[in-house]
């Protein structure tokens, strides 16, 4: 495929082909200045892998529809020349490759028989070739390990974050949607996503992955002490009013049968051995009075979980420093596991940030600082980790 240098326009004819609008002044100049990526090839990626794009196929594969004008849109596509030139570069823009003699020939006729280009451009872009070949692309599915940037690139993960009514803005990047996404993450692929499912959440306050998860299982509890200093923080995660008003911190709507309330120590689960499939923690058992009281709930999360069900953990891992209240060294962290008495369903990548290079976020100086996965207080470096155990099957 020639990839010579670009010119006005062939990124204008990209930018109507993949995203359905011309570029902006500031693209435009930034496209051709050459100081981004200066051949063709890298300005289709760079619109395909866009949020934007991304957006658009959702919303075509939904049917919804995103232009304000399709009179105009139409018009600015069938202004590209004639329909072979048309396709051969709707391919090239979206496929990465020419037409084969039979996609040719069929696009050919249907647009003669007066098809509109607008639906041949959204058919590419949906098509299973092209889901095929963003699927071979390489991604992070790991799912035991510290808060992991690259789950930023994995669109399985991001669809998940986005429905929680989250950004999937690289630069915002932060450890506190990754915990929640994350979470809903491995219970997916452990297959713990049913609507048979129940599912306990343990200083919960009043975290939008509940609700979220109103909406996709049977029965979530969140427990919580809704009491002492959490009300009085800044973000009031404890705040009781959430036990008498639920609505009150719904980020959505969502099935309201589905989700209920308690005032409940973590340490002590006011439940019978065997009723969830799922029992998760998420920034919470760090605060439940030091190591010991972490291990009470461990054992205490365990408990309720029926056999072949999902333990769910995110607390904090120190990568280095002296120890800091409320945060756990690595040997506690696998002490932690071991008091459960579960299996890990796969190793811990405690390595994640021997491959990246990052800045902590001091959390006294700066603490909304974005990007957020390394933070350091006193001199102490520390991020999230998660964890998923399985408690073993029934024995038949
Ligand atoms: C940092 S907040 C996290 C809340 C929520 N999981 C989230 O991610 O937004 C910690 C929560 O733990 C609760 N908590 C503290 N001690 C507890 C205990 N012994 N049992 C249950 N919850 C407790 C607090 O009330 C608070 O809501």
């Amino acid at each position: 495929m020639d990839t010579a240098g670009r010119d006005h326009s062939f990124i204008s004819e990209t930018y109507w082909l993949v995203l359905n609008r011309a570029p902006s002044a500031l693209e435009l100049r930034d496209q051709t200045a050459g100081s981004l990526n200066s051949d063709q090839p890298s300005l289709r990626y760079g619109l395909l892998d866009s949020d934007e794009f991304r957006r658009l196929r959702a919303a075509w594969r939904d049917g919804i529809r995103t232009e304000s004008d399709s009179h105009a849109l139409e018009a600015a596509l069938v202004a590209l020349g004639s329909d072979e030139y048309f396709v051969k570069r709707a391919y090239e823009s979206i496929l990465a490759r020419w037409p084969d003699e039979s996609g040719g020939r069929h696009y050919a006729s249907v647009l003669a028989a007066g098809e509109r280009r607008t639906n041949v451009v959204r058919a590419l872009a949906t098509s299973g070739e092209f889901d095929e070949k963003r699927l071979a692309v390489p991604c992070d599915v790991q799912l035991c390990e510290l808060a992991n940037p690259a789950k930023w690139q994995n669109d399985e993960w991001l669809d998940l974050l986005r429905s929680l009514g989250l950004s999937a803005d690289r630069l915002l990047m932060h450890r506190k949607p990754y915990e929640f996404t994350q979470m809903l993450y491995g219970c997916k692929r452990l297959g713990m996503l049913r609507e048979d499912a129940s599912f306990i959440s343990i200083g919960a306050g009043h975290e939008q992955v509940l609700y979220w998860l109103a909406n996709h299982v049977g029965r979530v509890v969140a427990t919580d002490m809704y009491e002492g200093t959490w009300q009085g923080e800044l973000a009031k995660e404890g705040d009781p009013v959430v036990l008498d008003d639920p609505d009150k911190y719904a980020p959505f709507p969502y099935r309201r049968d589905h989700l209920e309330f308690m005032k409940m120590d973590g340490r002590q689960l006011d439940f019978p051995d065997g009723t969830f499939d799922v029992s998760y923690s998420l920034s919470s058992i760090e605060h439940f009075g030091g190591f010991e009281g972490a291990c009470r709930t461990m054992r205490e999360m365990a408990r309720v979980l029926k056999p072949g069900g999902v333990l769910a953990l995110a607390t904090e891992y120190v990568l280095s420093g002296p120890p800091h209240e409320e945060t756990f060294q690595p040997d506690e962290i696998h002490a932690l596991v071991r008091e459960s008495g579960l299996e890990l369903v796969e190793p811990i990548d405690e390595h994640v940030y021997r491959r990246y290079q990052t800045r902590p976020v001091n959390v006294r100086l700066t603490p909304y600082l974005s990007p957020h996965m390394l933070v350091e207080m006193d001199g102490t470096v520390f991020t999230s980790v998660m964890v998923f155990l399985r408690k073993p099957a029934a024995r038949t």
